[in-house]
Formats: C-alpha cells, sequence, structure tokens
C-alpha cells in the first residue's frame, strides 16, 4: 500500500472545493436555523460567529496540518505524529463520530431525495401551512419510506466513494455550489419580501443576551463544529490529500467564510418566511422542511411552474451539498478501516456502508415506529445529533488543539503552516496562542457550565 494508492480520492479533487464541500452542507441549510430557532436567534449566531473564529479556525487548522505532516488517516496520523503514545484515541474516537454522524446525517439527506420527488410530482403545491406540516409529519414516521429513503442516499455515496467519480463531482460541483449560492440568495429575498417577515429579520438580527444560558453556549459551539465537519479528523483525512503548496492557513478560513455565509443565506431563508406564514421557530429539525414549501409557495404561486422548477433545484443542490459531506464522513472510515486493518478500499468501504445503513435505519424508524424508545429522553436520532455535535466533536476539538498546541513540535506547525518557510504567514503566534489557550480553555469553560460548576 503506497501513499499514492489512498490518494486516489483526494488528490483530484480542488482542496479548497473537497474541504468546502464537506463543510457545507444540511448542516448548514437544516440544522443551523433549526439549531438558531431552538436557542433565541441572534444572540446565538453572534455567539456561533464567535466559536468559529476564536475555536474553528486554529483547530481546523491544526486538523490541516496534522494530517498533511503525516499523510495518513486520522487513527494512523496520531500513531505516526505521537509513536507510542495514547494520542491515538482522538483518532479512533473521531473515526467512531464519524459513524454516528454518518448514521443520522444520511437519514435527513434521506429526507432531501423525498421532497425532490414531491417537488416533480407536485406534491408540494397547493396546499395550507398546516398541509406542509403534517406531509412532513407523516412522512417522517412513515415506517419505511424515509428509511429506504436513507439506504438510498448511503448507498449512493458508496457508489461514489468506490468508484471514485470525484472528477465528475469536482467539475460539477465547481457550477453546482455557486449555482446553489446564487439560488439561496434569491429565495432569501423572496422570503425577506414575503409579508410580515419584518420580525423574522428581527428575530436574527436583535440579540438578546438576557436568554443567553448554558444551553446556548453548547449549542453555538457544538453547531461551529458541525458546521465547518470539526473534531473528527474529517478535515484531517481530507488534509492528508492535499499538495505540499497548498495554503493551510488561508484555505481554513476561505472554507471558514463560505461555510458562515451559506448558514447565515440559510438563516434569512427560514426565519422572515417562518414568521410570515407561522411557523414556531423553535419547531426542531422538521423546520428547514416545514418552511421552505411555503416559501416556494407564496413567493412563486402564481407561477406554478416556475415554482416547480425552482423547488425541484432547490433539492437537488441540496441533496448534492449533502453528498460532498457524507463522502468525507464515509472517507474518514474508509481510510481508516483500510489503512489500518490492510483491507482493501473497497472491503473498507462496504463495511463503512453496511454498519451506516443498519444504524440509519434504526435513527429513522426511531422517528417514527420506535419514537417511544428513548435514552436519556432523546429518541435515538436525537441522541446521536446531541452525542457528537454537543460531546464527541467538541471534546475532539480540545484534544486536537492541546495536541497542536503543547505536544506537536513547534518547527513541525511553522513547517506546515509556512510550507517549509515559503509562505509569509503573520499568524503564527496567534495560531499558537488560539491553540495552545483560547480553544481549550473556551471548551472547557462551556462544558463545565453544562453541569452547572458555575452556578
Ligand atoms: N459539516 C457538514 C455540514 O455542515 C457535515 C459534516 C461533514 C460533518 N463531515 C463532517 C460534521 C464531519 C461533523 C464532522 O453539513
Amino acid at each position: 500500500m503506497t501513499k499514492n494508492d489512498r490518494a486516489n480520492f483526494g488528490s483530484k479533487i480542488g482542496v479548497i472545493l473537497a474541504s468546502a464541500g464537506s463543510a457545507v452542507g444540511l448542516g448548514n441549510i437544516w440544522r443551523f436555523p433549526f439549531e438558531t430557532g431552538n436557542h433565541g436567534g441572534a444572540a446565538f449566531i453572534l455567539i456561533y460567529l464567535g466559536c468559529v473564529i476564536a475555536l474553528g479556525i486554529p483547530i481546523m487548522i491544526a486538523e490541516f496540518l496534522i494530517g498533511r505532516r503525516s499523510r495518513a488517516n486520522t487513527a494512523g496520523a496520531y500513531r505516526l505524529l505521537s509513536p507510542g503514545t495514547q494520542w491515538k484515541w482522538v483518532g479512533r474516537l473521531g473515526v467512531l463520530s464519524g459513524f454516528l454522524i454518518y448514521s443520522f446525517y444520511s437519514v435527513v439527506a434521506g429526507w432531501t431525495l423525498e421532497y425532490i420527488v414531491q417537488a416533480v410530482s407536485g406534491g408540494l403545491s397547493g396546499q395550507s401551512t398546516e398541509g406542509f406540516i403534517s406531509t412532513f409529519n407523516t412522512f417522517v414516521s412513515n415506517p419505511w419510506r424515509p428509511a429506504l429513503w436513507t439506504i438510498a442516499f448511503v448507498l449512493l455515496t458508496h457508489i461514489i466513494i468506490v468508484r471514485g467519480v470525484e472528477r465528475g463531482i469536482e467539475r460539477s460541483s465547481k457550477i453546482l455550489m455557486p449555482l446553489l449560492f446564487i439560488l439561496l440568495l434569491v429565495l432569501a429575498c423572496c422570503s425577506i419580501s414575503l409579508p410580515n417577515a419584518g420580525e423574522g429579520v428581527r428575530f436574527l438580527l436583535q440579540p438578546d443576551f438576557s436568554k443567553v444560558d448554558s444551553k446556548v453556549l453548547l449549542g453555538a459551539m457544538g453547531q461551529a463544529f458541525f458546521s465547518l465537519s470539526l473534531g473528527m479528523g474529517c478535515l484531517c483525512t481530507y488534509a492528508s490529500y492535499f499538495r505540499s503548496d497548498t495554503k493551510l492557513p488561508r484555505t481554513a478560513c476561505n472554507v471558514a467564510v463560505i461555510d458562515t455565509l451559506v448558514a447565515i443565506l440559510a438563516g434569512f431563508i427560514i426565519f422572515p418566511a417562518a414568521f410570515s406564514v407561522g411557523i414556531r421557530p423553535d419547531s426542531g429539525p422538521s423546520l428547514l422542511f416545514i418552511t421552505l414549501p411555503n416559501v416556494f409557495q407564496q413567493a412563486f404561486g402564481a407561477l406554478p411552474l416556475l415554482a416547480m422548477l425552482l423547488s425541484l433545484l432547490f433539492y437537488v443542490l441540496l441533496a448534492l451539498a449533502a453528498l460532498t459531506s457524507t463522502i468525507s464522513l464515509h472517507e474518514v472510515g474508509t481510510a481508516y478501516l483500510h489503512e489500518e486493518f490492510n483491507f482493501s478500499r473497497k472491503k473498507a468501504a462496504t463495511l463503512v456502508t453496511t454498519c451506516c445503513v443498519v444504524l440509519g435505519i434504526l435513527c429513522s424508524l426511531s422517528l417514527g415506529v420506535g419514537s417511544h424508545l428513548t435514552l436519556f429522553g432523546m429518541t435515538l436520532f436525537d441522541l446521536f445529533d446531541f452525542v457528537t455535535a454537543k460531546i464527541m466533536m467538541p471534546a475532539g476539538g480540545l484534544f486536537i488543539a492541546l495536541f497542536a498546541g503543547w505536544y506537536l513540535d513547534k518547527q513541525i506547525i511553522w513547517e506546515e503552516i509556512s510550507n517549509h518557510g515559503t509562505l509569509k504567514v503573520h499568524i503564527y503566534r496567534v495560531l499558537l496562542i488560539g491553540l495552545k489557550y483560547v480553544a481549550p480553555i473556551g471548551i472547557t469553560l462551556v462544558f463545565l457550565d453544562q453541569l452547572h460548576v458555575f452556578g
């Protein structure tokens, strides 16, 4: 097994595109709005932005440099950079969270496929707001339909991982991602111009810090990790395929900016429309799927064909954005099994797919027939989301920051971020302070706050 053997995924795909493709997905368009809605709006967004800058960017640079330096899967990376130590558990923990995230993520990705079919068949037109809500609820609680879509989505990801049609993805995402961005802009304008949309805009822009509690802090931090694909070795795995002349700090900043812009735009689509038609902002995971059909209907109701085409385009682009994220999640487990256990890539990918199909089906069922089976008061779907975004990924981020800030030789950090001294890097000191102090202390404080240590 040579380095190039495993590079067949990443080496052909544009660096920023691959990383941004991993970062931009359902986390931005589906999860960000509902977490913002659950946590009261503008104040949550400001704290989220703070987390992206203070924790997200430094940790992303750390993941990049660990991955590119070691040129290995995430568990192998720690083994190679710190032989004989226990740091390898950070990588292993990451692989485990990857499985859990992939499982519930593909359920929602499956929902986007259902909505593509609904958009084409006209099932979403001419309904009232209550109609959209009940369509969604009936669909997710159906025992087999969402589960089948989940399987379909995981298999789609599997085929791409095994066949390696990355070139096609690269070429098409160069067109599709900007197209998604433009469509989001158009939809945001439509949403803002709906009657009574002002309240939704205020919800996004007028912070009320009196409502900020430990849940809001944890939610914002978790969302930053989730949205940037951080804390579980995803970007570390991708960085192992980066070229040696890739500029790590700049790539990290670009990815963070693109990812944040998409999330904010999604907020400007969802909330003005939700307030306009009377959907509660704290409707949870259903928020995107019950609000958007309203936007298409209200804004383009007089032109049914246009409404149909735009909603079709939206759900197709959303599914593709989710696909570039599931590919990155799949790749973490596949690279790990392939390199650490010497499975062929195909066998490794099949194992990941099988596990995630089983877990994904369980997550999907937990929203319908299995909804009475709860653990800590949560369904399996909610539990996987909570445990990964709010515990495992921030904990992973904490260890990554400690590893890069305190354990790794500073020479390695310098060489990687300056490409062996060929780049001028102004942020070296700031980065080190971020990794040594700001990120570890910040994450620890948010965790302690959860335990009500501060009253
Ligand atoms: N960041 C992606 C999104 O926003 C989801 C994702 C892909 C992810 N890879 C990840 C989340 C790794 C956490 C860890 O949709």
